[in-house]
């Protein structure tokens, strides 16, 4: 019999040791906004992270992500500056959102750029030959975008797990979905018109020391067979929690961005 492929050997359910292993990596998964600007990524490093991407699920598997290394100090800064620009609008705009220094993507030492090609929602359960816009077909092409979106997660969660794996922080940006930033963004890389921009993680060594941020308790997110109502929140309550409590659970404090 062939030897078994390392990947999918067989492991014994429920093995403590290896799933407090696991967390180890999940719980220290932390963000930091601004890292070490005299550290430099082993190429190895950006290839380890994203062989943990190239195993990740997808819908139908097509694997529909491309990661996008960025090295060159210049380009690192032009991304930087469309967001910082970006923050501006959005002030002017008066989003009110707790937009953080995004100064600290120009001087990070791991850049990649997380792209997708969105002609893979074809892929998905969708009526190929009809008009995506019919009402028949519109539920599905919204259900197969949301597949597409998953899939791409999905891989770059397992990214950044393995950037915290080997020691980094990590920085997920997503400031990024209209097409000023598609734009700005596509030339830089030679990033071809069909392909689009999805994200951007950043990691390295933190430069500030790094703290956990708030996590709902495992009974305020987990219900047995039935959801649990005490845990819904009105329309008010919602729109309570983001006045008074989403810049306090991104950041130490609305004073203390980071
Ligand atoms: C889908 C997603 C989008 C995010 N987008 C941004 C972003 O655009 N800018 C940013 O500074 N942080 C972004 N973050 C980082 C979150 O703010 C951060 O994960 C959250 O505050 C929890 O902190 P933690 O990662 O230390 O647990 C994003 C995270 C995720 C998963």
């Amino acid at each position: 019999m062939a030897e078994a492929s390392p990947t999918v050997r067989g492991v014994e359910i429920g093995d403590r040791a290896r799933y407090d292993t696991f967390m180890d990596v999940v719980v220290n998964r932390i963000t930091t906004r601004a890292f070490r600007v005299d550290y430099s990524v082993p190429r190895e490093h950006f290839e380890l992270i994203i062989e943990a991407a190239r195993h990740s699920p997808s819908g139908a598997n097509a694997q529909p992500w491309h990661y996008i290394v960025v090295t060159d100090p210049e380009v690192k800064r032009q991304i930087s500056d469309y967001f910082v620009a970006e923050q501006g609008r959005r002030a002017r705009l008066g989003m009110k959102f707790p937009t953080p220094n995004y100064h600290g993507i120009a001087t990070a030492p791991g850049v990649i750029v997380v792209a997708t090609d969105f002609r893979f929602v074809r892929a998905f359960p969708v009526l190929r030959h009809e008009d995506p816009d019919s009402p028949v077909n519109r539920p599905y092409y919204e259900n197969a975008e949301r597949i597409l979106l998953q899939s791409v997660a999905a891989a770059t969660m397992s990214a950044h797990l393995a950037a915290a794996a080997l020691g980094y922080n990590v920085w997920w940006v997503t400031a990024i979905g209209q097409q000023d930033a598609q734009e700005a963004i596509k030339p830089l890389l030679d990033v071809p018109e069909e392909i689009s921009i999805i994200d951007i993680m950043c990691f390295g060594p933190p430069a500030k020391p790094i703290y956990k941020r708030w996590k709902k308790e495992l009974s305020q997110i987990m219900s047995w067979d039935r959801f649990d109502r005490s845990q819904h929140l009105t329309d008010e309550q919602v729109e309570d929690w983001i006045k008074t409590q989403r810049h306090r659970v991104m950041y130490r404090s609305e004073e203390n961005v980071d």
